[in-house]
């Protein structure tokens, strides 16, 4: 079974709570519960990783090499500050995609930056919990076939 690794960055852990208007009222336990019945229907291994702490999603990116098929990353706000992230994610060269739940192209000027990005074979933002499945979806297609 292909597995497929979920990594979310600092604050994910508090949705539900932080900013409602913008992340909406579901938890971190419900993204789970939500990736994990996604993941189920896709036929796919899902596990997951939160930190709010830079070096230790670095940490678990490492850790994903030569284990894991695919990575869905959310880095959170290390999205547009972190070179480490990235420079990981370039490292360990597993396909990644890039999921945000807000769309942060409509949000302030420094959230237009984001590192990962050049390491992910695509982006999906403000789509909620359902970019999640999208970015499972696009990679089971892209782990199969070897294309987008
Ligand atoms: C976020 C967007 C980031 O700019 C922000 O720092 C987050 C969450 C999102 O999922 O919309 O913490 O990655």
């Amino acid at each position: 079974m292909m597995k497929i690794l979920v990594i979310n960055g600092p604050n994910i852990n508090m949705l539900g709570i932080r900013e409602k208007n913008i992340y909406g009222t579901e938890t971190y336990e419900d993204l789970l519960n939500y990736c994990k019945e996604e993941a189920d229907k896709l036929g796919l291994e899902v596990s997951f990783f939160q930190s709010n702490h830079e070096g230790a999603l670095v940490d678990a990116i490492q850790e994903a090499y030569g284990k894991i098929d695919g990575i869905v990353i959310n880095p959170a706000a290390y999205t547009h500050t972190s070179v480490a992230i990235l420079d990981a994610m370039k490292a360990v060269s597993v396909p990644a995609v890039e999921v945000h739940i807000s769309d942060v192209s409509s949000r302030e000027d420094f959230r237009q930056i984001s590192y990962v990005r050049q390491a992910c074979i695509k982006t999906i933002a403000g789509h909620g919990f359902a970019g999640y499945k999208e970015a499972m979806e696009v990679l089971k297609e892209y782990i199969t076939k070897g294309i987008l």
